[in-house]
């Protein structure tokens, strides 16, 4: 009695997969498959939301159970890949490379074929290509071949791995505390690096010592400061420096203009205590800027700012390639699109994965955490944003002599401006760092803080967790 639904659903799966096979075959370079091929490898996987992550679970054999499993094979072996909607949410599988997009499932237990050739050697993506589905999990390798082959491929025109050009969010200085002014000397170079920019792909940044942002520099207001700019002699181009807690003649750009090997130097008094952006100002200065020169400068009032658990030093910024976002390989510098104002990328601190993979930001419960955020720009303003926290202060507009803002949920931050905030954590979890312009996050803006700790159920809990009782 029961053979006769089980038939039906047999046969119904048979259709569902039939009719996916079908569109499936729309792959690789459009060399047609022969629908009745038999594939050299083939991978089968489940959709899953937990925890608010979208994933791709393996369904059978050695991945089993592994979440977003490497899939790998040959070079020129014909791979199917089946997918499972196991959700009920609406998702799909493609492999980019190799031109397998399937088609989208509906329903919880709707299944999609897609059959391609594994044509070229490489390290590459599989993914969701709803949009978001990526960002929030649905990503995994697809690897064809030796991985060192791979690794091959993800490697520059160079052919050495891009530098590390990503600032360190904990790299926030050492607090001026309670000491009295005193002669500060600060010396910068300006360098041209090929760095890492997102898996795979690498960008030519202009730096402030090779880091996007540049160093957070710390000072004290009433300060003797001496600035020294050296120009590496590598570089191709003149760089200087404006910074806005300079009251002088371009903010210190009209004596720092420094021909590649040369250094040049001022000296300045901070007059006013805040937090403020520095960059470059070498004319075409929107170009300087985008393509990594900028920092912050933090002077601090008489008697330094107020001890907290946990400081961080976070820079939005764009880059404007001539490729799409997500290309990989070295990405080149659009004019067009700079002057459009039409970014590819929106970064923190330099790189699409800075915040979320290459440097951590972490805190415990009962933690206060401070955060130093500027934009570099050079031409969005930012809506900042802690994704499940808010401000318990907001410094708005670099001021740190009016009283701050308190409760904010949002804060606008302009191109050439910087803020800082002050929260405790109260509830351990990830927190996302973003601009409220959420789009931007498809270009490559997010970061994680993550808070450590016991959960407490008297400020959060899911209703589940009171069933479970
Ligand atoms: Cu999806
Ligand atoms: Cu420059
Ligand atoms: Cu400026």
């Amino acid at each position: 009695m029961n053979n006769v639904p089980r038939r039906l659903i047999a046969s119904m799966l048979v259709l569902l997969t039939g009719f996916a096979c079908a569109s499936g075959f729309a792959a690789q370079d459009s060399k047609a498959i022969p629908g009745d091929v038999t594939p050299d490898v083939s991978y089968t996987l489940r959709t899953a939301l937990t925890d608010g992550q979208l994933a791709f679970v393996g369904e059978t054999g050695a991945i089993k159970g592994q979440v977003n499993p490497d899939l790998s094979a040959p070079e020129g072996t014909i791979v199917q890949i089946k997918l499972i909607n196991g959700d009920g949410l609406i998702h799909d599988i493609v492999v980019p490379e190799f031109g397998a997009e399937s088609e989208r499932l509906n329903t919880q237990g709707a299944v999609a074929t897609i059959v391609f050739m594994a044509g070229k050697n490489g390290t590459f993506e599989y993914y969701c290509s709803l949009p978001g589905h990526k960002a929030m999990g649905m990503v995994g390798r697809f690897i064809v071949g030796e991985e060192k082959q791979a690794s091959a491929d993800d490697a520059t025109t160079s052919s050495k791995a891009p530098a590390t050009v990503s600032q360190d969010p904990t790299a926030a200085g050492q607090p001026v505390g309670t000491r009295a002014p005193q002669d500060v000397t600060l010396d910068l170079e300006t360098s041209e690096v090929v760095g890492h920019l997102a898996d795979g792909s690498s960008y030519q940044y202009w730096t402030f010592n090779r880091k996007v942002p540049g160093p957070l520099l710390r000072v004290r207001v009433g300060d003797q400061v001496t600035v020294n700019l050296s120009n590496d002699e590598s570089s191709e181009h003149v760089h200087s420096i404006d910074l806005h807690a300079v009251t002088g003649p371009g903010g210190g750009a009209a004596v720092t203009q420094v021909a590649p090997g040369q250094t040049k130097g001022f000296t300045f008094k901070p007059l006013k205590p805040g937090i403020y952006v520095y960059h470059c100002a070498t004319p075409m200065v929107a170009q300087h800027i985008a393509n990594g020169m900028y920092g912050m400068i933090l002077v601090e009032p008489e008697g330094g700012l107020t001890p907290v658990d946990k400081e961080f030093y976070v820079m939005q910024g764009e880059l404007y390639t001539l490729e799409r976002h997500g290309t990989r390989g070295l990405q080149t510098f659009s004019l067009d699109k700079l002057l459009d104002e039409h970014p590819d990328y929106f970064i923190f601190n330099g790189a699409v994965d800075a915040l979320t993979e290459t440097h951590k930001l972490e805190a415990e419960v009962g933690d206060t955490v401070r955060i130093f955020f500027g934009v570099g720009g050079p031409n969005a303003t930012s809506s900042f944003h802690v994704i499940g926290e808010t401000f318990d202060k907001v410094y708005s507009q670099g001021s740190l002599t009016a009283p701050p803002l308190t409760d904010v949920q949002t804060t606008t931050v302009a191109p050439g401006g910087a803020i800082m905030v002050e929260f405790k954590v109260d509830y351990p979890g990830q927190y996302k760092l973003v601009d409220h312009a959420l789009a931007r996050v498809e270009k490559g803006l997010v970061g994680f803080l993550t808070v450590h700790g016991d959960k407490n159920s008297a400020i959060f809990h899911a209703s589940q967790d009171v069933d479970a009782r």
